[in-house]
């Protein structure tokens, strides 16, 4: 177990998440967003898969990671005792510590008495170990689930800025629509709401996201080309380190990710 580290600037955590549609690239873009946050000065990073089908850490190669799901199995049907659960929680970021970053996957949480529990437990260890305390990240960067439950279950209500995938789908593009309506009714507060368009190669296609985007009050990241080396080494169950550093997803992100964090 390695010690994790300080906190590098004194400011406020950033929580930046990725949303949309299932299958829309929102894994792909947070790796490609946190393979970049490690080229920074040593910032202190979480990241968190939030997609009980935990895919993240495979996609960035991390290795021994215990999820949530992992860690209140032991506690099936009996009462978590909430001071436990936070030295548990602790004790789990700091063994799923990989090369520049710790990992945080929730995992599955089917056959647990009593989940809502869990979500309250989580909210609270995240106030008092992620975002503030000793030891709060600098980053949070979180792969969201598909959909927009987890803004109606208000589970992302910690999230400073929110970068929507999308593809040209009418489905793609109403979950946007649904996700600002949600994010309204349910009054979650974020920063900015960004959109990047996935794999849309069409003119006419980009400009109505673009159009969307300003309609919903959200900025436009611009494209995020179909990337044919990415899509070889997600085939052959490699990792995102392993994308040259002058591929054209990689580069697209280092613009997108100057907006996102200026
Ligand atoms: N720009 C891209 N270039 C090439 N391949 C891509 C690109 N974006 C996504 N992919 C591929 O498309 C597939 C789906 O992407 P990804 O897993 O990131 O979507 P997702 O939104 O996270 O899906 P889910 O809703 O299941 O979590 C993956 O195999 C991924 O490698
Ligand atoms: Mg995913």
């Amino acid at each position: 177990m390695t010690k994790r580290r300080k906190k590098a600037t004194e400011g406020k955590t950033k929580v930046i998440g990725f949303g949309g549609k299932g299958g829309v690239g929102k894994t792909t873009l947070a790796a490609l967003f946190l393979r970049l946050m490690g080229e920074m000065d040593s910032p202190a990073i979480l990241a968190v898969d939030s997609d009980p089908n935990t895919c993240l850490p495979g996609v960035l190669g991390a290795e021994g990671y215990q999820t949530l799901g992992d860690m209140v199995e032991g506690y099936k049907g009996g009462r978590l005792p909430p001071r436990k659960f936070r030295q548990e929680f602790n004790t789990l970021l700091l063994k799923n510590e990989q090369e520049f970053y710790d990992l945080l996957p929730m995992g599955r949480n089917e056959g647990q008495g009593c989940y809502c529990s869990v979500n309250d437990l989580l909210r609270s260890a995240f106030r008092e170990f992620v975002l503030k305390g000793n030891y709060a990240y600098d980053f949070v960067v979180m792969d969201c689930e598909a959909g927009i439950e987890h803004i109606s279950r208000k589970t992302s209500s910690f999230i400073d800025d929110f970068v929507i995938a999308t593809d040209s789908s009418r489905m793609s593009l109403n979950t946007i629509k649904n996700i600002r309506n949600t994010q309204n009714e349910v009054k979650i507060d974020v920063n900015n709401l960004y959109i990047v368009a996935n794999r849309v190669e069409d003119g006419e296609m980009l400009d109505r996201i673009e159009d969307l985007s300003g309609e919903l009050g959200m900025t436009f990241l611009g494209r995020m080309p179909e990337d044919e080396t990415l899509k070889r080494l997600n085939f052959k169950g490699k990792s995102i380190f392993e994308l040259p550093d002058d591929s054209p997803a990689y580069l697209r992100m280092r613009e997108m990710a100057n907006v996102i964090l200026s």
